[in-house]
């Protein structure tokens, strides 16, 4: 029995390949080049990935995601709720983007997120009277059509919704924001009735950002000299702390055992001077050994289903937030993964398993001219660059932050190069710039090369063109 045992751990951490149990990702397709949804699916599954997360329910993605076993959490977005206020047109939503993908072999479906952080302060209440109705009609459309067993309508919610630890409160004084309390009282009970979890997105990374007095080591699971004491509770890192938070709030209005899932929790790699890979990596190691061991928090104790944010980095993501925005992946833009980690939550770390079969465009760059010699249109064509590509790796602190004035119009010209698919006309820049076929990655600042534009219309215009055919020889 012993010698089993042995074995079968020596087999998963030799392919590396069984992610911890309860551990999905989140997959964002808000880039200039994505990579084809069944590239993604491989990759998800070559790494042991069994669950996903989505932001809407993409025809291409879910037909990718067809015949796996891999569970999915479909979404709705913020922008299409007042819709769904509608219950004609949410019993029509879940006919079209859920009982569609439930035949045999279809699409595990197991949730439909009800928008995404509708009540964040930013929106300004915008979505603060069409969420719950849309929740309420997706959720009975879901079980009209009978598939509400196994398919629950949830809401990822941001932390900002009850009071979190960095107002100088412990987790056990937790309460929903006092402005939503009444609607997050009713939310927690129609997702009590229809045994459907609390959704709720949580990022040490933020706290920090936020606030330039957090304790660094707070942010991270390897020890604190300054724990948080509450009621007798240690608190040594702000995840439980503000997870607990929450199981304080959902207890103070009756609901203290709703089970919870992690929406979105990770850690950034560029953009800003605490965004790197070295500390991704920290804290990653810290929370996947939790997880496997179903540590659980001190008010939580246990088994957590928690989705990492995110799967690939999004170069066309707003960066309102922040600069660190496009870079949450745990791969980079082309799913290269970007340093070690072990998903199985052995502390094993090895390179995960990257994108296979990846196109890139010929191996050109565009970089400033060296002997352009009016350089008084520089600024503006920099300008030009940056607003329609990411140069969000120049920043103050970032992987890029060190060039010069030569290197930065070097940077931003390239990344609009690259974004416009190489076309000679893009590396112009009024003289200043031209193509170039060495490498122009300078120290740690890559000058990338874009992946191939994927086209999924190629397949159902062949489709298209093999009906036509047969249309043609039968009419
Ligand atoms: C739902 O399905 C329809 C029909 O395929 C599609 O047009 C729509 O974009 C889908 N909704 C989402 C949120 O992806
Ligand atoms: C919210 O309000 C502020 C200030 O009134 C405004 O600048 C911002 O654009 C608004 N945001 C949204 C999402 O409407
Ligand atoms: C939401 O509804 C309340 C009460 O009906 C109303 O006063 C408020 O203006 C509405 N808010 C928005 C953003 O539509
Ligand atoms: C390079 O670009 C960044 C971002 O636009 C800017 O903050 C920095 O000052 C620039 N550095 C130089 C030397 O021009
Ligand atoms: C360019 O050089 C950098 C740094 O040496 C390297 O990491 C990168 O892979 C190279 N890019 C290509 C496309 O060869
Ligand atoms: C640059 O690319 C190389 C691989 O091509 C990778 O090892 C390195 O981490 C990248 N650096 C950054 C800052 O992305």
């Amino acid at each position: 029995m012993t010698r089993l045992w042995f074995l079968l751990v020596f087999f998963s951490v030799l392919l590396g390949s069984i992610a911890v149990e309860g551990l999905g990702v989140n997959w964002g397709t808000m880039a200039t080049h994505k990579l084809p949804p069944n590239t993604v699916v491989q990759m998800m599954k070559d790494n042991g990935i069994k669950k996903v997360k989505l932001f809407d329910a993409d025809q291409n993605t879910m037909s990718a995601l067809a015949g796996t076993e891999i569970e999915v959490m479909v979404a709705i977005p913020n922008d299409q709720l007042a819709v769904m206020n509608d219950y004609g047109r949410a019993k029509d939503w879940v006919k079209r983007n859920i009982t569609r993908y439930l035949f045999n072999g279809g699409v595990n479906i197991k949730y439909v997120a009800v928008g995404n952080e509708p009540f964040l302060a930013s929106y300004n209440n915008s979505f603060l009277n069409v969420t719950f109705p849309a929740l309420q009609n997706i959720q009975d459309a879901l079980n009209e059509a009978g598939h509400g067993d196994s398919i629950k309508a949830t809401v990822p919610l941001n932390a900002d919704v009850y009071n979190s630890p960095s107002d100088n409160s412990v987790p056990s004084a937790g309460r929903f924001r006092s402005d939503i309390s009444d609607l997050m009282t009713q939310i927690v009970q129609f997702l009590n009735k229809n045994n459907a979890p609390f959704t709720v997105n949580i990022y040490p990374f933020l706290s920090l950002y936020a606030n330039e007095n957090f304790p660094l080591d707070f942010a991270f699971f390897d020890g604190t000299p300054n724990p948080l004491l509450d009621n007798g509770i240690q608190y040594n890192n702000v995840f439980d702390a503000n997870f607990d938070t929450l199981v304080s709030a959902l207890k103070a209005v009756g609901f203290g055992e709703m089970p919870i899932l992690v929406g979105e929790v990770g850690w950034p790699t560029d953009g800003d001077k605490n965004a790197n890979v070295g500390l991704a990596q920290r804290f990653y190691n810290g929370l996947l050994p939790r997880l496997a061991a179903n540590k659980g928090t001190p008010l939580r104790p246990g088994y957590l289903e928690v989705y990492l944010f995110g799967l690939i980095d999004e170069d066309a993501k707003s960066i309102a937030p922040g600069n660190f925005e496009r870079h949450w992946g745990i791969f980079r833009y082309d799913g290269q993964p970007k340093y070690q980690m072990d998903l199985s939550g052995q502390g094993q770390n090895t390179f995960l398993v990257a994108a296979k079969n990846v196109k890139y465009l010929p191996q050109r760059w565009c970089v400033l001219n060296p002997n352009a010699e009016d350089l008084s249109k520089l600024g503006e064509n920099i300008n030009f660059a940056c607003t329609h590509s990411d140069c969000t790796a120049l920043g103050y602190g970032s992987s890029c932050g060190n060039l010069d004035t030569q290197g930065n119009a070097s940077y931003a010209f390239n990344m609009y190069y690259q974004a416009q698919n190489q076309q000679d006309l893009s590396c112009n820049f009024q003289g200043l710039a031209m193509v170039t076929t060495q490498n122009a990655s300078q120290g740690n600042c890559n000058f990338t090369i874009q992946i191939s534009p994927s086209s999924p219309l190629a397949p159902s215009l062949i489709a298209s063109a093999i009906l036509l055919v047969v249309v043609f020889f039968f009419v």
